[in-house]
């Protein structure tokens, strides 16, 4: 299988062409502090080509739920080490998914108790998790103002500093998924009238500013961007996502990055578009807002050109071992969802391998 051949570039060499998906699972101390479970939970997943970490808020200002974790502060460098360390020492290699959550988010839901702030003032309809252990949609958050916004960039590129402290081995910046990033991108939560809004070049300036940042810390190929074009989760709209995810991934394609890592779409099929105006490393993830990618559609994407390496989400939940089990042919053994979530080791570092 081409999925289980190695990939080699100047910047980016990995065993096999599997990656494990980045995937949020509320899991740190209240600090935003990785616990000692997720050094663990990595490590045991350490076969992968390469593993993308859960959303990491750079700063309390980007936290979208509570137990999400963070990379600010000197006591999260100190706790990410330990978890680079066990995945190191286990063969891997492991990228900080930087994860701001823009308007998601909720006073009682993030250490610092503030209002989120996010490009305009609509709120998003998703259900998050708070500190005392209830649940709440998101409030109608703050607009931002243009020094949040240069406040914000510079969270992003002092939390890409603190992971190469830390010891990942380079950052995805999440420009997918209805965070922040994306509500810059997206035509019914940006609804600004200045240099960051009205035209695709306005929508796209946060992302473009925040990967300047980053790369001029981390160096382009230390930096990988995530992005869903057209995905609808939680209330986001894009109308005709190709024209500006075109134009966004031609400006993307100058940096020279790590990677760019794609979440195809039922309704745009974004890597079939927008492959062909990307000329570096190719991370496809088949499965969003469809069943768990399998290895047979991975497997059928990489053989397609469409991309050179394929993420897996859900199938990691449960299935520690997935490239071995692929290599073996073994079943793939399915998520708890009841406890996806959580603050304990079960349903998270007690899945066998095969
Ligand atoms: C429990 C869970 C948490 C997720 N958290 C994140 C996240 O933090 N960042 C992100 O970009 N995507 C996140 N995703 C999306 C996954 O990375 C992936 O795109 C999605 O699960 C589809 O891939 P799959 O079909 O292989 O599961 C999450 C998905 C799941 C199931």
């Amino acid at each position: 299988m081409m999925l289980l051949t190695e990939y080699r570039t100047p910047h980016l060499t990995v065993p096999n062409r599997v990656v494990m998906a980045p995937m949020t699972r509320l899991r740190s101390h209240p600090d935003g502090s990785p616990t000692a479970d997720v050094a663990d939970y990595y490590a045991q997943r350490a076969t992968a080509g390469l593993i993308v970490s859960e959303g990491i808020w750079p700063h309390s200002s980007g936290q979208s739920e509570a137990w999400v974790p963070g990379l600010q502060t000197d006591a999260h460098v100190a706790a990410w080490r330990r978890v680079t360390t066990a995945v190191h020492d286990a063969g891997g290699r492991i990228f900080a998914q930087l994860m701001h959550g823009g308007r998601k988010g909720h006073p009682r839901a993030r250490i610092d108790g503030t209002l989120p702030a996010g490009p305009s003032a609509v709120s998003d309809d998703d259900v998050l998790h708070l500190i005392d252990g209830g649940k709440a949609r998101s409030l109608t958050p703050r607009v931002m103002t243009r020094a949040d916004i240069a406040a914000a960039v510079g969270h992003y590129a002092a939390a890409a500093r603190n992971a190469l402290a830390a010891g990942f081995d380079g950052v995805e910046i999440h420009g997918a998924n209805s965070y922040l990033i994306h509500q810059f991108l997206a035509d019914n939560t940006n609804l600004r009238t200045d240099e960051y809004g009205v035209t695709h070049i306005g929508r796209m300036r946060l992302a473009l500013e925040v990967t300047e940042a980053v790369v001029a810390v981390a160096g382009s190929h230390r930096t990988g961007i995530r992005l869903s074009p057209g995905n609808p989760q939680f209330g986001m709209r894009e109308d005709d996502p190709a024209p500006l995810y075109r134009e966004l991934v031609t400006e993307l394609d100058r940096y020279g990055l790590a990677y760019l890592h794609l979440i195809d779409n039922d309704d745009y099929p974004a890597l079939a578009d927008l492959r062909p105006r990307w000329r570096g490393t190719l991370i496809a993830n088949v499965g969003e807002n469809r069943p768990a990618t399998t290895a047979a559609a991975a497997e059928a994407v990489l053989r397609s050109g469409r991309a050179d390496l394929v993420s897996f989400g859900r199938a990691y939940i449960a299935n520690p071992d997935l490239v071995q089990r692929i290599t073996l042919g073994r079943p793939l053994s399915p998520i708890r969802e009841d406890v996806l979530y959580g603050c304990t080791a079960e349903g998270y570092t007690d899945y066998p391998a095969a």
